[in-house]
């Protein structure tokens, strides 16, 4: 629906995002600036910024941006004229009438949906009347309970031709029961109920709202011939098979931040409406399941709306493993900061309602904590069993995964799955490995020196980075001089840094250290150039931007937290190392170190 000119402008200029953003997130000033812990997806520094005079948040670790009306969409998991209706209603402000055409529009819809739920009701009490009987042991049978059968709203269509017909014709009418797919009208004749003698699987749309159904055969029909076992509705304007996805608006709750809930669950996507209903009993929240087709990129954004790395259930057999692919490659031009998806395989002849109900949730615990990402699934497709063992073969797979990563349309996470994979290409050879295990361990003389205090090392790093990069110097020059710095050699040796980059901007790293050796700062230039401290291979040949990350990166735990200048231009390398604490980031970066190192050797 299309608002009039103005409308929008006069909405966004009425409502204070900082004062919407702060009743759910603790913002904390920041100049002209607020920042606080981004309420979209997990973390523990804050990432999120929101700039009010240029009515935009954005959010450094995981990408989300977007004005009010965004805010609320995503915050609140509303489409935009929803959105922008919530924000009208708080403003005050009357949203104008739509043209006459959008308000038919609405009308037939609301109308559709009456009708869709009328259903809903007409079949649900079928399953429950004494006819349901046979249908309500079908499903107990499957192990469902009363409380999810309704939770669900299962029903039975009657065993008759026209069952729905008579009972909703006279209020609804059957030309809205035909659009609807409740009824078939064939060319030449009565129209006739679409469903028949089937379980009912209501199908909801992101509210919940029933827009289709699947129907299942069950009892002596399940083995007659030419029936499908499931039948879906056709498309209607309320109901577009690629956009929906089974139990979206169940699973929405279920994966929300709550007391009940551990953070960070992510949607699990099977194959089935059965699959959905027993993972959901069986007390996984987040089930979902695209509608007999396979997900569609519609399908793949609504998953994401869940949250940000679903796992996708498939079958453990070859065909289940193409099928994994076809998604992966899909999803590939989608991939964005942060947003992926995980694989998990199923044993084979097993879908996860069997599986459920072999081994019991701790099953299926177990398959989805085995899930792969979406990286790896990708590398194991293109390059295992294959021989890397001459340049030739080497560059063949390199280009054909070349190919592959091409298609990421963001920067940020082609770029890591670049690096990623040419780290892959190159193992270091077995023989050098073998070498190296050989080699005995250095053993120290007398009790080793004290570890410097992690506070002391990230400054010396610091001192390093700029040492190695002095270009970064004048681009980090402000917090650079305004850090505290208790060592009275490295304040020194930071004036003299400061001054020279003023006064010759541009020196050579060889230069610089030229330059300070002449001003008697040879002797902390080496230690600080010493392998203690250096940061080795991979920043020098990563270059200035890993260089700007780690820079952003030790700066901001130093100062407890706040973010470096450089955060947002490193802000998806920074995404390598969690944040979470010094430790972790040491070990990660010793880990890249040494895969580095190894990278090195077998070149
Ligand atoms: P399956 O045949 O694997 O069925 O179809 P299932 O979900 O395990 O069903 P139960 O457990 O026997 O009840 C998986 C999905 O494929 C679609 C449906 O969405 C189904 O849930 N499907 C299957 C159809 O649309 N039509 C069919 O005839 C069969
Ligand atoms: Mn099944």
């Amino acid at each position: 629906m299309a608002f009039p000119p103005g409308f929008l402008d006069e909405l966004r200029s009425r409502v204070s995002l900082s004062g919407l953003v702060a009743r759910r997130v603790k913002l904390e000033r920041r100049g002209r600036e607020f920042a606080g812990l981004c309420p979209f997806h997990n973390e523990k520094t804050p990432s999120f910024y929101v700039v009010d005079d240029k009515n935009f948040f954005h959010c450094f670790g995981c990408g989300a941006h977007g004005d009010v009306i965004g805010f609320v969409m995503r915050a609140d998991h509303l489409d935009f004229v929803e959105a922008v209706e919530k924000l009208a209603a708080e403003a005050g402000l009357p949203v104008p009438k739509p043209t006459a055409a959008a308000r038919e529009q609405a009308r037939r819809q609301k109308t559709l949906l009456e009708t869709l739920e009328a259903a809903a009701a007409f079949y649900e009490a079928r399953l429950w009347s004494p006819v349901g009987a046979p249908a309500r042991d079908y499903l107990f049978g499957r192990g469902l309970d009363a409380d999810t059968i309704r939770r669900f709203r299962l029903g039975l269509a009657p065993d008759q031709r026209h069952g729905l017909r008579r009972a909703l014709a006279p209020e609804h009418g059957e030309a809205l029961l035909t659009e609807a797919g409740l009824l078939h009208r064939p060319a030449d004749g009565e129209p006739y109920d679409y469903f028949r003698n089937r379980i009912m699987f209501p199908i909801g749309d992101r509210a919940g709202r029933v827009i289709a159904f699947g129907g299942r055969v069950f009892g002596p029909d399940a083995t007659r011939a030419n029936q499908p076992k499931y039948l879906n509705s056709p498309e209607s304007p309320v109901f577009r098979k690629g956009r929906v996805l089974y139990g979206w608006a169940a699973a929405r709750l279920g994966s929300r931040p709550g007391p009940e809930r551990a953070a960070g669950r992510e949607a699990i996507v099977v194959e089935g409406y059965m699959d959905v209903i027993a993972l959901h009993q069986a007390g996984f929240a987040t089930a979902v399941a695209p509608l007999g087709t396979a997900l569609g990129e519609d399908q793949l954004q609504e998953l994401w709306r869940l949250g940000p790395e679903p796992i996708l259930c498939f079958d453990g057999d070859e065909a289940g493993r193409r099928a994994a692919l076809r998604v992966l490659h899909r999803a590939l031009p989608l991939l964005r900061p942060g947003f992926s998806l995980r694989f998990a395989a199923l044993p084979a002849g097993e879908d996860p309602d069997s599986l459920l109900r072999a081994g019991g949730p701790a099953a299926l615990a177990e398959l989805l904590a085995a899930a792969r990402p979406l990286a790896d699934m990708l590398w194991e497709a293109e390059v295992a069993g294959a021989a890397r063992d001459t340049p030739e073969r080497l560059a063949r797979i390199q280009a054909s995964l070349r190919e592959h990563v091409q298609r990421i349309a963001d920067p940020r996470v082609r770029f890591e799955f670049e690096a990623l994979y040419r780290r892959r290409c190159r193992p270091a050879p077995a023989a050098r490995a073998a070498r190296r295990a050989a080699q005995p361990a250095v053993v120290s003389e007398g009790p080793p020196p004290p570890p410097p205090s992690p506070a002391r090392k990230q400054r010396e790093i610091l001192f390093c980075l700029l040492l190695n990069f002095p270009s970064l110097i004048g681009e980090v020059a402000e917090e650079f001089a305004a850090l505290d710095l208790p060592e009275a050699e490295l304040d020194k040796l930071r004036r003299e840094i400061l001054e020279i980059d003023t006064l010759r901007p541009g020196l050579e790293a060889s230069a610089l250290r030229q330059h300070l050796s002449t001003r008697g700062f040879a002797a902390i230039v080496d230690a600080l150039l010493s392998p203690s401290v250096d940061l080795g291979f991979l920043i020098r040949r990563s270059g200035m931007p890993a260089a700007r990350a780690e820079w952003a990166h030790v700066i901001g735990m130093l100062t407890g937290g706040r973010w470096s200048i450089l955060a947002e231009a490193s802000s998806h390398l920074i995404r390598d190392v969690s944040t979470a604490s010094w430790d972790d980031f040491l070990a990660a970066r010793e880990r890249a170190l040494q895969q580095s190192a190894s990278d090195d050797e077998s070149i």
